[in-house]
């Protein structure tokens, strides 16, 4: 069967971070809470002139940088932090970039489980026509009300893949178990710019929802627990996909995991998520990125298994082998410098970046220039947004 997958593999995320021992200082809460409790250190804050268009192109540039850009028929934008009702914001990507006419653009939305069905698609694609490449972006920006317990689990970040046949990075595997139901653990109307969230019910859906999409998976591939050496989980928190490592451990009847068992199947894959927080539908991939970028274990060959939530809700368990050579696409330092160089926050920086507002009575809102990467939201004019390149 022809091998179908992740080909390059790219992540950005804003260069500004609060650290979550300064958020809990203010809000005179124990940090422990953050630190122990959710798992996390510090959340990716936007600077007002990034936005999901921006963080996405400075991902898919690295993405596509060796690729033929006129094999990349299609690109796949997936976001709940939509920037418009009609216009895909993948749109604005393909211009910044150069792409093709020649390519299809839309964006995609469920959730945090978006940039799954973009993958699934985009892989089914890939079968049919296998001369052809997709650029599948994953960019968000996780949001709550200021003062909620939702607020130390936001953040941000895009991550953008080329997806072909023969891939050099990951190939998946066909199966999958897949659900969906109509449940409000996690909504954002149109009137709102923050999620509204019953945390502690979503939470609970996050861990039902991977017992029915594993044992559909297990009964499809036969597939045992122990034949998928590393694991990959969309990450609202690390706290969270600890116990929900651990739950699926204990559904397949094994024993509590040690925590150095834990940490071989999931610790890397957690580290990118505890600098930047919850990035909605990249998140998952962020911690594929994470594991390829900081294990010192030889993954040629190895087996993930991935774990794809998006409240609302539709969940996916699906997996897929890393494929020998891999090593050679890693952007590595690229990735590491970016998190290295972040500009901490103070907590009123913190505000002010949160607080601000874009004009939406169609006058002149030109943007503050801030540190950004290789693109920049500059103004909003006449209700359009205008971006350049800056590097
Ligand atoms: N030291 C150590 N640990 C402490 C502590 C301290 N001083 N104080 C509290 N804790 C622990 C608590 O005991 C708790 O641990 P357990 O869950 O193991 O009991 C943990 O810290 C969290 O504390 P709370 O139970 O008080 O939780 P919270 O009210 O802060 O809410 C949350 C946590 C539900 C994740 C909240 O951040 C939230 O609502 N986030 C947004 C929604 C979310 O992320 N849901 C996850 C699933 S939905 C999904 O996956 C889609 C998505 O991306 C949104």
């Amino acid at each position: 069967m022809l091998k179908v997958g992740i080909d390059t593999l790219s992540f950005y995320t804003s260069h500004y971070a609060l650290d979550l021992a300064r958020l809990a200082e203010v809000r005179g809460i124990d940090p422990n809470k953050y630190t122990i409790g959710l798992g996390q250190r510090n959340m990716g804050v936007p600077s007002p002139d990034e936005d999901i268009v921006t963080m996405a192109a400075n991902a898919a540039q690295a993405a596509i940088r060796d690729i033929d850009t006129q094999s990349i028929e299609m690109l796949l934008f997936a976001t709940e932090s939509g920037i418009d009702q009609s216009k895909a914001a993948g749109i604005y990507v393909h211009d910044l970039l150069g792409l093709s006419e020649q390519c299809r653009v839309v964006e995609l939305k469920q959730a945090c489980y978006s940039a799954t069905v973009a993958l699934q698609l985009s892989l089914s694609f890939i079968r049919q026509h296998p001369d052809k490449k997709v650029l599948l972006i994953a960019s968000d920006i996780a949001r709550y009300g200021l003062n909620t317990p939702g607020e130390s689990s936001q953040g941000c970040g895009a991550v953008a893949m080329v997806l072909s046949a023969n891939p050099r990075m990951v190939a998946f595997d066909p199966e999958y178990g897949v659900v969906t139901e109509n449940v409000m653990d996690f909504w954002r109307p149109n009137y709102a710019d923050a999620a509204f969230v019953e945390g502690k019910y979503s939470s609970k859906l996050y861990l039902n929802m991977l017992e029915k999409t594993w044992h559909q998976y297990h009964t499809r591939t036969r597939r045992a627990f122990e034949d998928h050496d590393y694991y990959c989980y969309h990450m609202p928190v690390p706290r969270l996909v600890e116990k929900a490592h651990q739950h699926l451990t204990k559904i397949n009847g094994s024993d509590k995991l040690s925590d150095h068992a834990l940490h071989a199947q999931i610790g890397c894959s957690l580290e990118y998520g505890r600098q930047i927080g919850n990035s909605y539908t990249a998140s998952l991939y962020v911690g594929l990125v994470s594991l390829f970028d900081l294990t010192t274990d030889d993954l040629s060959n190895k087996r993930i298994g991935f774990y794809s939530y998006g409240s609302g809700c539709v969940a996916e368990f699906f997996s897929g082998v890393v494929q020998p050579g891999y090593q050679k696409m890693l952007n590595t330092s690229q990735h590491q410098k970016l998190l290295a160089e972040r500009t901490a926050l103070t907590y009123p920086e913190y505000e002010t970046f949160y607080s601000f507002k874009y004009a939406q009575d169609g006058s002149l809102c030109e943007i503050p220039t801030y540190r950004t990467g290789a693109f920049r939201l500059v103004a909003i004019r006449d209700h359009r947004r205008i971006y350049e390149k800056c590097t």
